[in-house]
């Protein structure tokens, strides 16, 4: 079943918002998630600890030579994984992405951020290098401005084009909900209309999120049966 991690080696451009945003819309979709939850603050055990329901199983990183086992025997147990990762190239960075069908690389859409993102990049090339296949990625812009699209963000979207780097269509925006979750420790789906601000909206936008990444792993599959990867 696959794997989804979420990497990058700048703290604070959405990892552990959107692994847990995924993680709770495919769960409210149905589906069977485990969270291996790499964040050395512990964000998404934080909040499954403290959630009522949280819907999702979750484990923490293991000691890197157990980090496969862990990977297969979870996506053994349930229908997808999710890795929150943390931090710069490292041995449990690399291990768990050699196990990974797609990782996601959530950047803000700010220059400085760009250049971050493109040493996560280079660390998911150089590890597709050593396995020799194809670790496919895609860049997810966070914390996007729901009104307008940034100059920033245009000018950054055409360099990803221009280089062949490959983004997710779906931004997810800057939104008051999807802080709302770690104050109220339920998900989008469970907090109340009333009790936060634009709700409907990140519902929305959440969604779409879900729906674009199970839609590129569909596709990533397909074009894999039929030996285009
Ligand atoms: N789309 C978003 N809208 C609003 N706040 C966000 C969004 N994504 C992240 N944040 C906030 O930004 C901070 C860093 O996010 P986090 O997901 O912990 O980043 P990372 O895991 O990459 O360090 C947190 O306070 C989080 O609530
Ligand atoms: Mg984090």
């Amino acid at each position: 079943m696959p794997v989804i991690s979420f990497a990058s080696p700048k703290g604070g451009v959405g990892k552990s918002t959107s692994a847990l945003l995924l993680a709770t819309g495919l769960t409210a979709a149905g589906a069977s998630v485990t969270v291996i939850d790499g964040d050395p603050n512990r964000t998404v055990e934080g909040w499954a600890t403290s959630a009522a329901e949280p819907g999702f199983r979750w484990a923490r990183l293991p000691s890197d030579d157990d980090i496969i086992d862990a990977i297969e025997a979870a996506s053994e147990a349930t229908q997808f994984v999710i890795v929150d990762l943390e931090g710069t190239a490292n041995l449990a960075m690399a291990r768990a992405i050699s196990r990974t069908d797609l990782v996601v690389i959530p950047l803000q859409a700010s220059p400085v951020d760009a250049r971050q993102a493109s040493r996560a990049i280079k660390m998911v090339m150089a590890q597709a290098k050593e396995l020799r296949r194809e670790i496919p990625f895609r860049m997810l812009f966070t914390r996007v401005n729901p009104a307008i699209a940034t100059r920033d963000e245009k000018e950054i979207r055409s360099q990803f084009i221009e280089a062949n780097i490959p983004a997710l269509k779906t931004a997810l925006n800057e939104r008051a909900a999807f802080r709302a979750m770690f104050t109220h420790y339920r998900s989008l789906w469970d907090l109340e209309d009333d009790s936060v601000n634009g709700l409907t909206k990140a519902k929305a936008n959440a969604t779409e999120f879900v729906r674009e990444v199970t839609q590129t792993i569909r596709d990533l599959r397909t074009a894999g049966q039929e030996g285009v990867v």
